[in-house]
């Protein structure tokens, strides 16, 4: 006997709660899951069939620049458990719908070294692989070794390793060819008992400095990413934002030695391959956005890569501001800036 479908989606429920730039909107239908199998029974329903289905965690990479007339899943799976075990690592499953920060500190807590540099990044397990999360010199890709995901007919649980993921920055294949094919419900992960730290990235050796840290450990890393990431980027609770609104472009050498005839101290990152990774908040900086306010909307004061909601600000507002913010960036630079951030439109714009 299967549970009732008509228990488990809600028609009609207000999205602002499951979004972090705090944006209402409403989806025609809704369902929180729990359970593999409830996610299976919702997507074998013949009600399922014809809908257009979006899969949401915390809603902390999406911004809904209209109502949804489809039907939501919001992935709540729980759980944690060690599931192979050496003298150096730990094979650690866990469910998508598990916090992702709490689930570092977690991992922080055991002595499990490998995600400490990604503390505090909002939003749930499943959806840090989608687009391989990063922060300061880390990238999900580097602990992660398999997931498994339900087809979107619910007919059955795939495997998908590492090598088979597609990693890039901020992308993998479920944000390509398997974007609408799966649905993410645990993760595993390979953590280190003796972690190599990874103190590259400059805001973080100058705090260890700072704090006199000769021989830090995974929770002074983990602790300085946190007090790094709350004195740049906003609290969601406090102010809505989905994070960087855009990815850092990749251009080509050339085209930053160009940029840089202008602006010698324009930032960035040598990517090889003739390639130059530039960072999207100083371009945006340059353009004249840092900490504006428009209607509603605007930049943050400290990163001007992140647009917030100042109150009451809709879908169609901040995605405006955002097509402003590229078109003077484009005029200013000629550089194309893509959004990170998933957006939920109906006619598809920035
Ligand atoms: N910068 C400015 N002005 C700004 C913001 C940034 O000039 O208003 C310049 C500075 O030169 C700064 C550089 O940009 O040194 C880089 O800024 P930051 O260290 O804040 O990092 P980011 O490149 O803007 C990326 C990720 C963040 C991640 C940080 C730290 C992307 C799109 N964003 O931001 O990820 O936390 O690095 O590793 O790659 C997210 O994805 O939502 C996110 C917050």
């Amino acid at each position: 006997m299967g549970t009732d479908f008509n228990s488990l989606v809600k028609t009609d429920v207000d999205l602002q709660p499951y979004n972090t730039l705090n944006i209402s909107a409403k989806a025609r239908y809704f369902a929180s899951v729990e359970l593999e199998s409830q996610l299976k029974e919702i997507l074998r329903h013949p009600k399922t069939e014809k809908l257009k289905i979006m899969v949401l965690g915390g809603g902390s990479n999406v911004l809904f620049g209209d109502d949804f007339d489809g039907l939501i899943l919001h992935i709540q799976i729980k759980g944690k458990e060690v599931i192979k075990e050496t003298d150096d690592y730990v094979w650690l499953k866990i469910g998508a719908g598990e916090n992702w920060h709490q689930t570092v500190r977690y991992c922080v807590d055991k002595g499990w070294g490998g995600i400490e540099n990604l503390s505090l990044i909002p939003g749930t397990v499943g959806a840090a692989p989608i687009q391989n999360i990063g922060a300061y010199g880390v990238e999900l890709e580097e602990v992660f070794e398999w997931l498994e995901a339900v087809d979107i007919e619910g007919r059955e649980t795939r495997r998908y390793e590492k090598e088979h993921c597609e990693f890039g920055y901020r992308d993998s294949i479920f944000k390509g060819e398997l974007k609408g094919v799966v649905i993410v419900t645990n993760v595993v992960l390979k953590l280190s008992k003796n972690p190599e730290l990874n103190t590259s990235y400059g805001a973080i050796q100058s705090e260890l400095e700072e704090r006199n840290i000769d021989k830090p450990t995974i929770r002074d890393i983990s602790d300085i990413v946190i007090d790094i990431r709350n004195s740049k980027l906003p609290n969601p609770n406090l102010l809505g934002n989905a994070g960087s609104f855009f990815k850092n472009p990749i251009v080509r050498d050339d085209d930053y030695e160009h940029i840089k005839k202008e602006y010698p101290e324009a930032p960035g990152y040598d990517m090889g391959n003739q390639k130059t990774k530039v960072p999207a908040g100083w371009l945006i900086e340059e353009a004249g956005w840092k900490g504006k306010v428009v209607g509603n909307t605007g930049t943050y004061k400290q990163q001007a890569l992140v647009i917030v909601n100042h109150g009451g600000a809709t879908g169609r507002e901040i995605l405006d501001l955002a097509d402003r913010i590229k078109k003077s960036v484009k005029e200013k630079f000629g550089i194309a800036l893509v959004p990170e951030v998933n957006i939920v439109s109906s006619d598809g714009k920035v």
